[in-house]
């Protein structure tokens, strides 16, 4: 089959019932072409990469590869045309080698011992990419870095000539990311295009050669990166100025709040996930625990939260021991959790949207009288987060299932801070967040610093931690490589450490 030279879509519309996610959408992208895609949540990026995908298909509008339009199916379609896409969530086996998962499927591998066959080619593509894998490994024992490079040699082995990669970066580390990209432009440079969907505008402006703004499921605008900005773009996706640079006024920090001492806490897959951990945070600080995920930080938080259980040392609130109380009691003491896995533990998927803003707080008095809940206020309540946080949804009256991936975050953010707690456990508090919604979520968490709340952010994305906090500590391997106050310290240094140096 001939090699895509140039891809269009053309007048690509969407619906989902009465939600329009695309609509009469146009673009092409050349051989050699690094394409970026950007929108706001809920814009309607992945439903248009999806499209192209053929995991959807589109209710109007067709896709033309050199010319010609073509009609794909399924996603073996779409690979079989070349073109391939890495999801936001991987989809690797766990359980299973890197050959092996870059077998599955595979067409050319023979019946018997594909992994053999595979491994070799796997080699060839590393060389050429610069791409390393070890593919005796099993995924689970990768970084997130290193499974997005077992998902790029697989859809490269495939022979994929466009490659559509939604969100790459949200889980890499800085260092991570520059690999990344580098092996992008190798690609690039190889005649292959890419479609790349973030929220980091650098990231577009460093990487990409081009740009796609997507608006309500519309292209608002596009550009060449060189004849744009992060302003200009952040204003074309959400229609105004978006403050980049935040005044973070100097406060005196209040009396101690939350003291973890000696911390150990049981894995799922090890024996220990946080080896020892201890540090205080403050009334009027945000203490930052920088760190690539996995190396402890949510079993660290899922204690201080009263959803799993240490096995050493101890956590105070307030003086007040609550080491393995139970989830209701930590909620009582005024601590909330905005939990990393959101979707799964953050709300009820089938409730509305209004009953899934007092999960946790319907005993509250505000929102219940004697034994009945009050419909009106909790609705009001339901409204006002809606509207302070830009949730866009049809109605509160919405089973929250329906709301894209980002507005759900916005929504469980928006209950957590509305709630006044002392103190603020946040995970990653604006990952997958559009540039408005970050904007507006860390200017909530700075406003709360000032009125006395406590906040405890774990967040890989580094530029939030220096942005937001008064100190940081970095974890690694279940292990605090050490706490700094901001000012004292640089990007390059807390990289190190997130990579296991010590200060
Ligand atoms: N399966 C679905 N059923 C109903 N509505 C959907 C479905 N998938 C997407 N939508 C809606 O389509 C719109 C576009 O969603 P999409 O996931 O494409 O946005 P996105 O730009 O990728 O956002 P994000 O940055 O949050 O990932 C949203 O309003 C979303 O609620
Ligand atoms: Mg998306």
């Amino acid at each position: 089959m001939k090699k895509i030279e140039k891809l269009e879509m053309v007048e690509i519309s969407k619906y989902f019932h009465t939600t329009r996610a695309n609509y009469k959408v146009s673009f092409s992208i050349e051989s050699g072409e690094i394409l970026g895609l950007l929108g706001e949540n809920g814009a309607g990026k992945t439903t248009l990469m999806n499209i192209l995908y053929s995991l959807i298909q589109s209710d109007e509008g067709e896709i033309r590869i050199n010319g010609e339009t073509v009609r794909l199916h399924s996603p073996k379609d779409a690979i079989q045309r070349g073109i391939g896409m890495v999801h936001q969530h991987f989809m690797l086996i766990q359980n299973h080698t890197v050959a092996e998962n870059i077998a599955l499927g595979f067409e050319e591998a023979p019946f018997f011992f594909p992994a053999g066959h595979v491994a070799k080619k796997i080699e060839e593509f590393s060389r050429i990419y610069g791409l390393k894998v070890n593919t005796q490994e099993k995924i689970w024992q990768l970084s997130a870095g290193e499974q997005q490079r077992v998902e790029i040699v697989k859809a490269l082995i495939r022979g994929v000539d466009l490659l559509i990669l939604d969100e790459p970066t949200s889980v890499l580390t800085p260092q991570e990311s520059k690999e990344l990209f580098s092996i992008l432009r190798r690609m690039a440079g190889n005649g292959h295009s890419i479609i790349f969907i973030s929220h980091k505008l650098e990231e577009i402006l460093s990487i990409c050669d081009r740009v796609l703004v997507l608006r309500r499921g519309e292209i608002v605008g596009a550009s060449s990166v060189q004849s744009t900005d992060k302003r200009k773009l952040a204003r074309m996706m959400v229609g105004r100025d978006i403050i980049f640079d935040f005044e973070k006024e100097h406060i005196e920090r209040g009396p101690l709040i939350l003291e973890v001492k000696e911390l150990i806490v049981p894995g799922d897959r090890t024996e220990r996930a946080v080896k020892g951990v201890s540090f205080k945070v403050y009334k009027n600080e945000i203490f930052g625990i920088a760190g690539v995920s996995g190396n402890g930080q949510r079993e660290l938080i899922e204690v201080i939260t009263g959803l799993r259980r240490a096995s050493g040392g101890s956590i105070l609130i307030n003086g007040k021991d609550i080491t393995n109380a139970s989830a209701r009691l930590v909620s009582d003491q005024g601590i909330s959790h905005v939990p990393e896995e959101r979707i799964k533990f953050g709300i009820v998927p089938n409730l509305f949207i209004y009953e899934n803003t007092v999960l946790k707080r319907h005993h509250n008095k505000r929102f219940s009288k004697m034994l009945f809940l009050n419909y009106q206020t909790i609705k009001s309540h339901a409204e006002s987060i809606v509207k302070d946080f830009q949730v866009t949804a049809p109605s509160i009256n919405t089973p929250i299932k329906n709301l894209s991936g980002g507005n759900i975050q916005k929504l469980i953010l928006g209950r957590e801070i509305t709630g006044e707690p002392t103190l603020l456990v946040a995970a990653h508090p604006t990952y997958g967040l559009d540039v408005g919604a970050t904007e507006y979520i860390r200017r909530q968490l700075l406003e709360r610093r000032g009125k006395g709340i406590a906040v405890l952010l774990i967040s890989e994305d580094l530029e939030e931690i220096f942005e937001l906090c008064d100190r940081i500590a970095v974890m690694f391997e279940g292990e605090i490589m050490g706490i700094l106050p901001t000012q004292e310290a640089n990007i390059e240094d807390i990289g190190l450490m997130m990579a296991g140096s010590r200060k």
